[in-house]
């Protein structure tokens, strides 16, 4: 497990775009699960102000690690703000945009979703391993769209599930943990002081860190890189 701090926000994301175009760089082609919410925006703005000519965009394949149930143009689709600031920026190939249909009824999109990322990201321990697993960690401890009641999603047979969030009760596609942790490479993104009380209770293996889905990230063969911020990372200074 390997942990980068840096500054701020703006400077972890900026650290995560160059892991990113180093990896497009040694690769032919790469395939990614993605976060939603608010901390990747920093990084979809970086990616596409400094790295649009750098990055080979057609190498990429971009799938969601989890998505909200809401129509693809709705504000609070990880889709609709990864497109907005990224995709169509940079002009990824349509081909090469794996998004959940958001639009359709959950259990079936569950199982679309999960036979898709089958079907096109290859196997390894029998399940898809992704080159790349974007996670961001709520400040109660979850991640993707996998949440403390929910923990049991961590270890659950299948590569999606349903998930809710406890909150507004709104309905999410997620990864399950197994797919999750086998991938080649895990990447957390975490930043800001509203985080560093569970990256404390995680990394100290202390507190309530069982009950978190965060602290059930562990990649069985790849590996595991939590870029964050200094204020993330206050209490483990
Ligand atoms: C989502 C995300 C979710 C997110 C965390 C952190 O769809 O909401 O995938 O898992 O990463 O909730 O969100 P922030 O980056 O907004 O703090």
């Amino acid at each position: 497990m390997e942990k980068r701090v840096f500054k701020d926000n703006n400077a972890t994301a900026g650290a995560f775009a160059e892991f990113l175009y180093k990896k497009a760089q040694s690769n032919d082609s790469l395939t990614i699960a993605l976060s939603g919410g608010s901390t990747p925006k920093a990084l979809f703005k970086i990616l596409a102000e400094e790295y649009q000519a750098k990055i080979d965009w057609s190498k990429l394949h971009f799938f969601w690690g989890d998505e909200r149930m809401v129509a693809p143009d709705h504000e609070e689709s990880n889709f609709k703000m990864t497109n907005d600031l990224l995709l169509s920026p940079v002009g990824v190939p349509s081909d090469n945009i794996h998004r959940v249909l958001g639009e359709n009824e959950l259990d079936k999109e569950v199982e679309r979703y999960g036979a898709l990322i089958r079907d096109q990201v290859k196997s390894n321990n029998g399940l898809p391993a992704f080159d790349i697993v974007m996670l961001g960690m709520g400040g109660d401890g979850h991640t993707a769209s996998i949440f403390p009641p929910d923990l049991g999603l961590m270890h659950a047979e299948g590569v999606c599930a349903a998930g809710t969030n406890p909150e507004s009760g709104q309905k999410r596609v997620t990864l399950t943990g197994p797919v999750i942790n086998n991938s080649k490479h895990i990447c957390f993104l975490v930043t800001g002081a509203g985080k560093a009380e569970k990256i404390d209770e995680i990394f100290n293996r202390k507190g309530g860190y069982k009950t978190y889905p965060a602290a059930h990230v562990n990649p069985i063969q790849g590996q595991l890189t939590w870029f964050m911020d200094e204020s993330a990372n206050e209490k483990l200074k």
